[in-house]
């Protein structure tokens, strides 16, 4: 168990960056590529644990996938083309997408599948995967009936259904998704808005989807059964790693930064949204669509003056793995900073609204708790000069790379547990710090 002490603020810095490939899109490009008939050849994936899950997963699925020359080569075998076989039991780690996402496309399987995940997986609600995909004719058995381990039993039987996402969540949409391309008929989803990353991709590949906006919803209808070929695709840089550094910037003094090739679907920006409201004028240049998707650079520079945020909670599902780095920003902003309607960020890697509050405690900031709300007192001269202990935290990656930010922007002396738990979704964090200019002892 590696831990990790920073004793020092970083200092300023003027650096152009690249941060790794989005962890959406990577494991999205894996699945569907495992669907897709012929060789995909996917750029940019990053080596982080959750990626070399579904690579592994996939793999005892009998998908074919080697890297040369950091292409990644997939060989999909075509709509529910897995090779399956008695006795397969899945480990998804620690990633929540993977596990979700997976189990829509083994609603087929002709023999039960064990899925498998860690400590803080295994903790995760799965009923509301579970529910919709045993409408399309699965069977689900699990000792604990909402979470992991839980075996999966398909069926060659199955139905179109009309499925109701209420909770603004991208992966019980994506799964059903995923479940319908392989079901005749026609699936219609009517979605809470969440990251659209599935949709596009199913669109970019010319798959049989239709997608009808809405203010509150997404209408997605998907015909079942069509084949599509396999695909190039670039990942571009995730945003929700960007907000790490982008928070850095902020907070250190005389300081700049440029984030290269970063995603900023819509659907993903409602964290930089947010932190303008609060005065952070970070600006994107150099606009493209690439596969689909809208890219750009990001450029932020230090921020002296912000300002509190009573945040929307139209914009929560579009910031949702952004909050605990807001949380440190509205710590440091003038004014009390509110945020409503958050029940779901205590269902992450790890119950980050409460942990949240309990960092925020230790570290001098008056905070207000909630059920499903955090108020957050700010207080522009905020230090930390004391010894701060980060530990139980479920390696959570997001709690370790916020506390590191944290650590470098405050001051004090920061222990940091469990430091290996950032490389689940952002292997080059450290590495990317050290040619900012911070030096790790
Ligand atoms: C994700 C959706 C979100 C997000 C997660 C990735 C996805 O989860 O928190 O990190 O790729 O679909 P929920 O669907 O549970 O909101």
């Amino acid at each position: 168990m590696a831990k990790i002490v920073i004793q020092k603020k970083i200092k300023a810095f003027n650096k152009v960056i690249n941060v790794d490939g989005d962890k959406s899109l990577s494991i999205r490009s894996l699945l569907i590529g495992s669907q897709s008939y012929g060789i995909c050849k996917i750029r940019n994936l990053p080596k982080s644990e959750d990626i070399l899950s579904t690579i592994e997963g996939l793999k005892k699925l009998g998908i074919k996938i080697y890297f040369k020359k950091k292409i990644c080569f997939l060989y999909g075998n075509g709509l529910n083309g897995f090779n399956y076989k008695k006795n397969i039991t899945i480990n998804a780690g620690n990633s929540g997408t993977f596990a979700r996402l997976l189990l829509g496309l083994l609603i087929k399987s002709p023999y039960e599948i064990k899925l498998e995940g860690d400590r803080s997986l295994s903790k995760r609600d799965f009923q509301r995967i579970i529910d919709p995909l045993k409408e399309f004719g699965a069977t689900f058995k699990s000792k604990n009936k909402r979470n992991l381990p839980l075996k999966i039993l398909g069926t060659e039987f199955l139905r179109p259904i009309k499925y109701l996402e209420k909770r603004g969540s991208a992966q019980c949409k994506s799964s059903v998704i995923l479940a319908a391309l392989n079901t005749p008929g026609k699936t219609i989803i009517n979605a809470k808005k969440s990251r659209n990353h599935t949709e596009l991709f199913l669109k970019y590949l010319k798959a049989p989807i239709k997608i009808i906006v809405k203010k509150k919803y997404d209408i997605i209808e998907i015909i079942g059964q069509n084949q599509f070929k396999s695909f190039n695709y670039d990942i571009p840089g995730d945003m929700s790693s960007s907000a790490f550094f982008i928070v850095l910037t902020l907070l250190s003094k005389n300081s700049k930064l440029k984030i290269k090739n970063v995603n900023i679907n819509p659907t993903r920006t409602g964290f930089i949204k947010i932190i303008n409201k609060m005065g952070a004028n970070v600006k994107f240049v150099n606009k493209r669509n690439v596969c689909g998707e809208q890219l750009a650079d990001i450029c932020v520079n230090s921020q002296k003056r912000l300002k509190s945020i009573n945040c929307p909670v139209e914009l929560n599902s579009n910031a949702i793995d952004e909050f605990l780095i807001i949380f440190l920003l509205a710590s440091k902003a003038s004014g009390i900073s509110s945020f409503r309607k958050l029940e779901e960020l205590n269902k992450k890697e790890s119950p980050r609204l409460k942990l949240a509050s309990k960092i925020l405690k230790k570290i001098g900031v008056k905070v207000k708790l909630g059920a499903g709300s955090i108020k957050i007192f700010g207080n522009p001269k905020l230090r930390v000069n004391k010894k701060i202990l980060i530990n139980n935290y479920y390696k959570d990656h997001r709690i370790f790379m916020t506390s590191v930010i944290a650590a470098l922007c405050l001051g004090g002396e920061w222990t940091i547990d469990d430091m290996e738990s950032y490389s689940s979704s952002f292997p080059s964090f450290l590495n990317i710090l050290q040619k900012i200019g911070y030096k790790f002892k």
